[in-house]
């Protein structure tokens, strides 16, 4: 385990079998749909790439980058585009990929926005959400897990952009960012 890690949250084994099971459930949801799989940067791209080869139907995927957070713990709450989509979504079904929903306030941008530029649907998988922060109204149609209100990292979460590439959601020292 990684020394600045306080506990193991969420194990490699557990993540992979949530993928899987969430892969099945969203297989059947966009089978003939050809959805557009989109991947927010970067904390979302481990559980993207590894979501998008547990279905097993055409879709198409694109990337997007917004930021919230930059080097801080808390949202600033003002969103940026960093990085917009290749693809037009009018008229696509738009699956949009979370790594976690904190405050709410990046989704519920990003939802917006996808709407305004007239998707025929809109909806949103996260692997973790952390609903105690919330400030405002927003709930993801698919979730792997929820979490307390701890700072998690790992498997694409990061704080000061490291720690991203542990394999398993961890718990960091509050030593660490204090
Ligand atoms: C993190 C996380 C979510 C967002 C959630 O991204 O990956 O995208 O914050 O917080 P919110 O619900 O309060 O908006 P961040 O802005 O840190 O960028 P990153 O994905 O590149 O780490
Ligand atoms: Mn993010
Ligand atoms: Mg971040």
């Amino acid at each position: 385990m990684d020394q600045d890690i306080k506990e193991v949250l969420i194990s490699e084994e557990a993540i992979r079998e949530k993928v899987r099971e969430l892969g099945e459930i969203l297989s059947a949801e966009y089978a003939g749909k050809n959805p557009l799989v989109i991947c927010v940067l970067k904390g979302a791209a481990f559980f993207m790439t590894d979501l998008v080869r547990q279905m097993n139907i055409p879709l198409e995927m694109d990337f997007m980058a917004v930021s919230s957070y930059g080097a801080s713990t808390q949202s600033s709450g003002v969103v940026r585009i960093l990085k917009d989509l290749d693809t037009a979504v009018e008229g696509r079904h738009v699956l949009v990929v979370e790594d976690i929903i904190d405050s709410g306030l990046t989704l519920s941008y990003l939802i917006d926005l996808l709407k305004r530029r007239n998707a025929a649907s809109v909806k949103v998988v996260t692997l973790l959400d952390k609903p105690h922060r919330r400030t405002v109204d927003l709930k993801p149609d698919y979730c792997g897990f929820v979490v307390p209100d701890a700072f998690v990292v790992g498997y694409g979460l990061d704080y000061a952009e490291k720690y991203r590439n542990l394999p398993y959601i961890g718990v960091l020292k509050p030593e660490v960012y204090r």
